[in-house]
């Protein structure tokens, strides 16, 4: 059986990042349950429907369940080239939607904005947690040479999101809850787009504040599975903690 790692909490709490460094040293697979919700919500724009129209609710459904997604975690990505770097580079996650990788588009303000309206849709919800329970049960999926998303070596799952705990794995084997102050996930997001932006004066921390909580608020306050914490998951703030010491803190949890 695999060791079932749960990993739930607000946006830029460092979950990822943590998720990923912990799966790559526990030898687990990484499941990002946000990208599953992120890729419905892109695979509506194309076809023209709007997530936040209750109108088109029905047919985004019906693309939830008929759109092929796939995830794929490489643990040891080569350095990049033109850095200088010694620092081993972070595990990457790719997405793939119906064969097209959207690793990239899924991550943009657009997708973001209309995300709530995806995640707010019980159908939608249906679909993507029987996805995910069936992942961190050790499902497989061949596309091409990639697997998706359990490979044969692994000896559990950790699985990042907002009702991991609570909705998807309920009898999971170690469930966490990640917080930190808003002001002070702003600041990471912050940090995070200045870094991979060209033009850093258009970043305004203002608005990055304003959009953290306004995406806080919907998840918090959403009618069907809202983000909580689960009565047995083991609350970590990570306000003075860097992602190296959050992933030491939850390999050690594990090994407990
Ligand atoms: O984790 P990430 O920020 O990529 O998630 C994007 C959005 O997807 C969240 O703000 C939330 O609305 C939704 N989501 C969800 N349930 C999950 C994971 C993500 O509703 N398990």
């Amino acid at each position: 059986n695999l060791f079932q790692l749960a990993i739930d909490g607000p946006a830029a709490s460092g979950k990822s990042s943590t998720a990923r460094i912990a799966a790559q040293r526990l030898k687990f697979e990484y499941i990002d349950s946000g990208a599953m919700y992120r890729a419905v919500t892109l695979a509506a724009l194309r076809q023209n429907l709007s997530p936040l129209s209750l109108d088109d609710a029905s047919k985004i459904s019906q693309l939830a369940a008929t759109s092929h997604i796939f995830i794929h975690t490489i643990f040891n990505p080569p350095p990049i080239a033109h850095t200088s770097s010694s620092k081993p580079s972070l595990p990457q996650t790719l997405v793939y939607l119906n064969g097209d990788d959207v690793t990239h588009d899924i991550r943009s303000p657009e997708i973001t904005k209309n995300i709530s309206g995806i995640a707010s849709n019980p159908d939608v919800r249906r679909v993507l947690v029987e996805k995910q329970r069936a992942f961190a049960n050790g499902i497989y999926d061949y596309e091409g040479d990639k697997l998706n998303t359990i490979r044969k070596s692994s000896k559990g799952v950790v699985m990042d999101g907002r009702d991991v705990g609570t909705v998807v794995l309920p009898n999971a084997d170690l469930k966490i809850f990640v917080t930190a102050p808003a002001r002070i996930r702003a600041i990471r997001r912050f940090k995070e787009l200045q870094q991979s932006s060209t033009n850093k004066s258009l970043i305004d921390f203002n608005k990055v504040l304003e959009d953290l909580e306004k995406r806080d608020k919907n998840d918090y306050e959403r009618k069907i599975s809202p983000l909580k914490k689960a009565d047995d998951a083991i609350l970590l703030d990570t306000r003075d903690m860097s992602v190296m010491e959050q992933a030491d803190k939850i390999i050690e949890l594990v090994l407990e």
